[in-house]
C-alpha cells in the first residue's frame, strides 16, 4: 500500500526521447525530449492544442508514437500495452462506474490484479483515508459531489501502487474554490506518497502551486522546462515569458556591441547585456521590475526608462497595479506598494523606469501569450 509516513522519493523515472506524434495532416507532438525524475511532480503546461494530452497519452500507452521512444525506469515501453505499464491515470471527467459503490470502484484495479479479498478491503480503506473520504465507501457516485467523485478517481488510480500517477486536467470541471482546495490535497498526497506525478493543465497558477518543475508546451513542442522561478525569471523564449505571468514587452531592433545591446524606443534608448542574436528583439519586464516617476529628474541615476501615460491606477489593498500606455500603444503593467506612483491619475504623463539588470531581451518571434 501507499507509504503515507515517509517522504522518500521512491518513484519511477520516465524518459521521453525525441518523441513525435503525427496525425494525417496534423502534428500533435514534435520532437519532445523530456526526463521526469523519480518522485518528481512535473506539470505539462500550455495553451489548448499544444500537445499536452497527446504527450500524456503517449506515456500511458493510449496512443502510439510516430517516432522516438519512451522508457519507464530504463525499460523501453513501445511494445508494452497500457495496462502493463503500471501507471495510474486520472482524467478531467471522473469516469467512475455508476453502478458500483465507492469501495467497488476503487477496488476495481485490485480485482483485475486478483488481489486477495481481505487485502483489497484493507487497501481500499487506507486509500479512502488518504483522499479524505473515510466513511464514504458504501455511497454510489450519484450520491457524491463533483469534488468527491474526483477524489474517488484519485483513490482508484493510486490504490494499486502505480509506478507513477498521470493526471489530465483532473480539476478542470470543478469550481475555483474546490479546485484550489484539491490542488493543496494533491500536493499533500504527492508529498506523502513520494511517487512520480505527471500533471496536465493549461492553468498557469495551478502549475505554480503544484509543480517541482514545469514543461511549457507550445505548438507540440516543449519550449522550456524548469522550476517555476527559473521559467519566470529566466525565460528562454518570448512565448514562455508571456505565458508565465504578466509582463511588459518593449519591441525593437537592437544594436549590438559584443554582448551589449541598445534599443531605441520612442523617446528613450534602453540598454543591457545579453547573448547576442540576429533580428528583432523584445525586452520583457515583469510588473515588479518597473517603478514609476512623475518627472524625468526624479529617476535615480543608472536606471533605464521611457515615457508613459497612466491608463489605470488600481487599488489592490496590499498594493497597487498600474496599466500604462507607451508611445507606440504598447501596454505596460506595473505592480508595487501603495506608495508606488502615489498621486498619479488616469491620463497623467509619467516615466516608467527599471534597473538595467532586470528584464530579459529575447528574439521577437511575434508571439504573444496564446491564452
Ligand atoms: N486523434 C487525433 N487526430 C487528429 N489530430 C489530433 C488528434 N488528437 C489530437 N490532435 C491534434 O493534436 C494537437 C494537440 O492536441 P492535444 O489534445 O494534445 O492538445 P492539449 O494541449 O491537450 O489541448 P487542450 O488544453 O485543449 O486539452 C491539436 O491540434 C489536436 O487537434
Ligand atoms: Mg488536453
Amino acid at each position: 500500500m501507499l507509504e503515507t509516513t515517509t517522504t522518500s522519493r521512491t518513484g519511477t523515472r520516465i524518459d521521453i526521447r525525441n518523441v513525435s506524434k503525427h496525425y494525417a495532416g496534423a502534428t500533435a507532438v514534435e520532437d519532445v525530449d523530456l526526463t521526469i525524475e523519480p518522485g518528481e511532480f512535473l506539470t505539462l503546461l500550455g495553451p489548448s492544442g499544444s500537445g499536452k494530452t497527446t504527450t500524456l497519452n503517449l506515456i500511458a500507452g493510449f496512443t502510439d508514437l510516430s517516432s522516438g521512444h519512451i522508457e519507464i525506469d530504463g525499460e523501453r515501453v513501445d511494445n508494452i500495452p497500457s495496462h502493463r505499464r503500471g501507471l495510474g491515470v486520472v482524467f478531467q471527467h471522473y469516469a467512475l462506474f455508476p453502478h458500483m459503490n465507492v469501495e467497488d470502484n476503487i477496488a476495481f484495479p485490485l480485482r483485475q490484479r486478483k488481489t486477495p479479498k481481505a487485502e483489497q478491503k484493507r487497501q481500499v480503506a487506507e486509500v479512502l483515508e488518504t483522499v479524505g473520504l473515510g466513511g464514504y465507501g458504501q455511497r454510489f457516485p450519484s450520491e457524491l459531489s463533483g469534488g468527491q467523485q474526483q477524489r474517488v478517481a484519485f483513490a482508484r488510480a493510486m490504490v494499486f501502487e502505480p509506478r507513477a500517477l498521470l493526471m489530465d486536467e483532473p480539476l478542470g470541471a470543478l469550481d475555483k474554490n474546490l479546485r484550489e482546495k484539491l490542488q493543496l490535497e494533491i500536493k499533500r498526497i504527492h508529498q506523502e506518497v513520494g511517487r512520480t506525478f505527471v500533471f496536465v493543465t493549461h492553468d498557469q497558477e495551478e502549475a505554480l502551486v503544484l509543480s517541482d518543475r514545469i514543461a511549457i508546451f507550445n505548438n507540440g513542442r516543449v519550449e522550456q522546462v524548469g522550476p517555476s522561478d527559473e521559467l519566470y525569471e529566466q525565460p528562454r523564449t518570448l512565448f514562455v515569458a508571456t505565458f508565465m505571468g504578466e509582463s511588459t514587452v518593449l519591441r525593437g531592433d537592437p544594436q549590438w556591441q559584443g554582448k551589449e545591446w541598445t534599443l531605441g524606443f520612442h523617446g528613450a534608448s534602453v540598454r543591457g547585456v545579453a547573448e547576442p542574436f540576429a533580428g528583432p528583439a523584445a525586452l520583457v519586464l515583469r510588473p515588479e521590475d518597473i517603478q514609476l516617476a512623475h518627472r524625468e529628474e526624479e529617476i535615480p541615476a543608472g536606471r533605464q526608462y521611457c515615457p508613459v501615460t497612466v491608463k489605470q491606477n488600481i487599488y489592490l489593498g496590499s498594493g497597487r497595479k498600474f496599466e500604462l500606455e507607451l508611445a507606440d500603444g504598447t501596454v505596460g503593467i506595473v505592480r508595487g506598494s501603495l506608495a508606488q506612483g502615489a498621486g498619479l491619475e488616469v491620463g497623467d504623463p509619467a516615466f516608467a523606469f527599471w534597473h538595467p539588470e532586470r528584464g530579459s531581451l529575447l528574439p521577437d518571434t511575434g508571439t504573444q501569450s496564446a491564452t
